[in-house]
């Protein structure tokens, strides 16, 4: 059995997540935590929100709302989405918890203690008319780099340059707009990534290339190293946020939000160990255990966080392994534009999963996850996609256990599973099922589901050719293998399709359910011993008790309503 620690990025808790991000670092993780579980592996699966950092202030404060009530309704917001999505996590915590300050603070001191967290002194600027230091997007200015007027003083969203506040033409305070501001010292803590690099560089150039990591990451951290690193400033003036564990502190010195982000993950795994009465030790079972595989699942704009700076801290404090991989993804874009809720340019993703239902959407965000490069939403994909999934697999589903249904009352004998099996064709249907699982282990998850696809259809020739309907008027012998072939397909798209549409491989699994219950098997272990072995492997089951259909099957993928998608299109 392998051991996996899963996470999905920290969704700030800031608004609400579209598309984007749910195809980008949500349901990929989600799909994936699926397939090892279903292969008898042990996961655990964190996420939760990041409630710090001053994007979530000035928000808060423009709504009119305490910081804490703020993150309190996105907080719940996302998890809501989530639940409706069935993207399932063990646990879902929050930054601004308690808990999560004490971990935070125990990072923070020993790599205090370490030397790797030094205190300096550097110039910042500093607002005379607010009377305070304007950190990150407190301030905007012209950019150095490209001249647009709106930069902000962490990043360029023109052109994406990350910014150093001093160097911005004309600074201005988001606050209260005042131009008044002059450059001054301020004491701030730093991470010492200069000291952090020789050993980082070496265990990140052999792990990547031992676990393929995707060239999207390794070029990026690759030009980083060239470039150099520098130490970075890990603390703010600003009154929303960790204090910093040291005596003396001013009150508003608060450690940045990167800093404590990701320690999330590690915070919220303790959490949920206590709350769920698990046994085991958060930090010596599982961040520091070199038995577990540690993924971080993440958007390409999270890249340098998670595969430099916090595994930096992990080597540093000595408190996690080194990362295994970070699958990071690209954008996906909305019609051929970006996302944008201030312009209009966005689908209420809630209202959307109310609307058309959990499935389709989950099976075409999956098809558009930007594992290769930018993708793009749009609802006549969509419709497309739903059709493929229907034709490839919905009707060949609810055609072949509707006509066992009507016309076999009494079952099928388990000779007729004996025949089928002869044929040679369940080879290839556990062929399929093993590419299935192989392109999810590399975490190429847009191609698995086209294998999956190719199950379905590959189902779909074989039941046309036998055409059972004519043979059950000449040989009812021979309709029967038939029959009992294109049940064992459906057993295999059953299992298959549980990592992408859990609801939809949970209603295939009631037709089965009386023969494992007649074995009185455990439902689930049953499921995921054929996702593991195959069909192969439950001939004896079928040949011992046949097949029989108790209720008549449901109707898998409803239809789409045609004006209702028009609406939707019509909207944006
Ligand atoms: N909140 C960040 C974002 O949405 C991601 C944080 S990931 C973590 O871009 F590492 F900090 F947890
Ligand atoms: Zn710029």
């Amino acid at each position: 059995m392998r051991k996996f620690l899963v996470t999905s990025a920290l969704p700030y808790a800031n608004g609400p997540l579209h598309f984007g991000h749910l195809a980008g670092a949500y349901l990929p993780a989600d799909i994936f935590v699926r397939h090892q579980r279903n292969n008898g592996n042990l996961v655990r699966f964190i996420c939760g929100s990041d409630e710090h950092g001053v994007a979530i202030m000035l928000n808060a404060e423009m709504a009119g709302q305490s910081y804490q009530e703020y993150v309190d309704h996105w907080h719940k917001d996302h998890a809501e989405l989530f639940r409706q999505l069935e993207v399932h996590f063990d646990f879902f915590g929050r930054t601004s918890a308690k808990y999560h300050a004490e971990e935070t603070k125990d990072w923070f001191k020993t790599l205090f203690d370490a030397g790797l967290i030094i205190e300096k002194t550097e110039k910042q600027l500093f607002c005379i008319d607010d009377d305070r230091f304007l950190a990150d997007r407190y301030v905007e200015g012209t950019c150095y780099v490209c001249g647009f007027e709106n930069a902000r003083g962490d990043e360029c969203p023109s052109c994406g340059e990350w910014i150093d506040p001093i160097k911005l033409k004309n600074p201005r305070s988001k606050v209260s707009g005042s131009t008044n501001i002059e450059v001054r010292e301020a004491k701030n803590f730093f991470l010492r990534m200069t000291k952090l690099e020789a050993e980082y560089t070496e265990t990140f150039k052999q792990k990547s290339v031992e676990k393929q990591w995707r060239k999207l990451v390794t070029g990026y951290v690759n030009g980083m190293l060239k470039q150099g690193l520098e130490d970075r400033c890990i603390t703010r003036d600003l009154d929303w946020g960790i204090e910093v564990p040291l005596p003396d502190q001013p009150a508003n010195k608060r450690i940045y939000v990167w800093f404590d982000a990701p320690i999330g993950y590690v915070s919220n795994l303790k959490q949920y160990f206590k709350g769920a009465n698990i046994d085991e030790d958060y930090r010596k079972d599982w961040w520091q255990a070199n038995d577990v595989e540690l993924l971080h699942f993440i958007g390409k704009d999270n890249i340098v966080f998670h595969s430099m700076i916090f595994p930096m801290m992990g080597i540093g404090s000595g408190y996690m392994k080194f990362v295994d991989d970070v699958p990071a993804n690209e954008f996906l874009t909305l019609a051929g534009k970006q996302f944008s809720k201030s312009s209009g340019w966005y689908i209420d993703a809630k209202e959307a999963l109310d609307i058309f239902g959990v499935d389709s959407l989950r099976f075409y965000l999956t098809s558009i996850i930007p594992e290769s490069g930018d993708t793009n939403f749009s609802w006549g994909n969509f419709a497309l996609n739903y059709a493929e999934f229907g034709n490839k697999i919905g009707n060949f589903v609810h055609r072949s256990m509707s006509f066992i249904y009507k016309n076999w009352p009494d079952g099928l004998p388990g000779s007729a599973f004996t025949q089928f099996y002869q044929s040679g064709e369940a080879q290839k249907i556990d062929e399929k099922l093993k590419s299935v699982k192989e392109l999810l282990d590399r975490k190429l998850i847009v191609r698995a589901q086209s294998e999956l696809l190719n199950l379905g259809q590959l189902a779909n020739e074989y039941f046309q050719e036998q055409a059972p309907w004519k043979q059950c008027k000449e040989d009812s012998a021979k309709a029967e293998a038939s029959l009992a072939g294109a049940t064992i397909f459906v057993l295999a798209l059953t299992v298959a399709l549980e990592p992408f549409v859990p609801s939809v491989s949970a209603k295939m699994k009631q037709n089965f359910s009386a023969l494992f219950n007649k074995e009185g098997h455990c439902e689930k272990k049953e499921f995921r011993k054929i996702y593991q072995n195959g069909i192969q492997t439950y001939l004896p089951a079928f040949e011992k008790s046949g097949f029989k259909l108790h209720s008549p099957p449901k109707v898998l993928l409803p239809r789409l309503d045609p004006d209702l998608l028009a609406s939707w299109e019509a909207r944006l």
